[in-house]
């Protein structure tokens, strides 16, 4: 068991570092938005975790690297004592890069001493590391998605990666599929070897017959509802969409560019012209709700998301999530079945973050996990390309605000069937 757990550890925190391979110390140092984290902070916070959590309170003879890490890497727990301010983050220009990779190594050895000597009742220890390692995978995503934002930001351009693992979506045609309703679970329960506190408790829920999209929407359905007026129509838009894109005069997804009258879109792979195929993403909850209308259909609620996952078609794991090494979603192979339900890109969903029914909040720190962001927020679902695979779960719930869009974000719609 210890030995399974060092090998799951030194696989996650290897890979977190592998991410990072192509930065120059430029970009590791970059915070062009308050919502984004300059790449090395991404790397020192994702160490903290396991320093304050675990080898603080259970490591008797622990010695700490630098008592200004715990303020500089903390990023939002309260009870944890005092945290430097997010959109402040670009300002620690020391540690630097290669201080913090020796703080993350200092961290690694001590884990992994302490793992090399846990008991069977060190349950608590046990439960904390797969934590940190859960959250460590959800930090390799938020990396990839603000390498993204820098490079995109930077006056002189760049790409991520040259490696073009980028296969070309195909275009099938929009299906609406029809699926049961009834009383059914919702919800993580034991089956699933971790699962966060804001997935449970399993919870009765009755759900009526509705039908699910068969693929995303893609760009070439995106531009009809742009070209089509959309974002001039304010009967389309809910009131505080309207609000931000006119006040931010924000028409268009994120990362699309038009250039002598032909779209492109920056992908971690640099511009390429835009693919009609591909699906849209990039797109913020309101633009979501509003296509949506245009369309004559509705986003999903969460529920809806999560009970077709027992209907889909098996997907090959090739095409889906982190380890298929693609770095932006596509639309990939559908007839008459769902397909590209997981692992490709977040859908955003109608219904709003908060607790299930029962929901208990963790006590202490990790009740600021996740449960004070459980008001203003959207759920979505599915996973994405830079998600993971062995990190997502059906009842996996990811939220955002209403008008974020630097998530990969796109939207599956549902109709009634009443
Ligand atoms: C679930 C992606 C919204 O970005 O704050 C990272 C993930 N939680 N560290 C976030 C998270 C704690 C979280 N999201
Ligand atoms: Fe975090």
């Amino acid at each position: 068991m210890s030995n399974a757990l060092s090998k799951h550890f030194h696989k996650t925190r290897t890979m977190t570092e592998s991410i990072c391979k192509p930065l120059s110390n430029e970009i590791f140092e970059s915070q062009p938005a308050d919502f984004t984290s300059p790449p090395k902070w991404h790397l020192g916070h994702s160490s903290w975790f396991f320093e304050e959590f675990i080898l603080r309170p259970f490591m008797k003879e622990y010695p700490p690297l630098n008592d200004f890490y715990r303020i500089a890497f903390n990023s939002y727990y309260k009870s944890q004592g005092e945290h430097w301010s997010r959109n402040a983050r670009g300002q620690i220009s020391r540690p630097n890069v290669a201080e913090i990779i020796e703080y993350r190594r200092h961290v690694d050895y001590h884990i992994l001493q302490l793992i090399s000597h846990l008991k069977d009742n060190d349950s608590e220890i046990k439960k904390r590391i797969i934590l940190g390692l859960n959250h460590e995978q959800q930090h390799q995503e938020l990396l990839l998605m603000d390498i993204k934002y820098i490079i995109f930001h930077s006056f002189l351009g760049g790409t991520y990666n040259t490696k073009n693992v980028l296969l070309s979506s195909k275009s099938v045609e929009l299906e609406f599929l029809p699926l049961e309703g009834g009383l059914v679970n919702i919800g993580a329960n034991s089956r699933f070897e971790f699962y966060y506190d804001n997935e449970a408790p399993e919870f009765k829920y009755f759900q009526y017959p509705y039908a699910l999209a068969t693929r995303p929407i893609n760009n070439r359905e995106y531009l009809e509802f742009m070209n089509d007026g959309g974002y001039s129509n304010a009967m389309l838009w809910k009131s505080d969409g309207w609000d931000y894109i006119n006040s931010h005069k924000d028409f268009k997804p994120l990362y699309w560019e038009q250039k002598e009258g032909q779209w492109f879109e920056f992908t971690l792979n640099g511009f390429l012209p835009l693919n009609l195929d591909d699906p849209v993403c990039h797109i913020n909850y309101y633009e979501a709700d509003a296509f949506a209308e245009w369309f004559g259909a509705r986003l999903p609620t969460e529920f809806e998301l999560e009970l077709s996952y027992n209907n889909r078609v098996s997907l090959d794991s090739n095409f889906a999530f982190f380890e298929s090494e693609r770095l932006h979603p596509i639309i990939y192979n559908c007839v008459g079945s769902f397909f590209g339900l997981t692992g490709n890109l977040w859908e955003w969903t109608s219904s709003a973050y908060t607790p299930y029914p029962g929901y208990q909040r963790p006590k202490g720190a990790f009740g600021e996990y996740n449960q004070k962001f459980m008001v203003n927020q959207m759920v979505l679902k599915g996973g994405c390309m830079a998600t993971p695979q062995s990190h997502f779960r059906t009842s996996y719930r990811n939220f955002f605000y209403p008008y974020q869009k630097w998530a990969f974000t796109g939207l599956r719609l549902a109709k009634d069937v009443r």
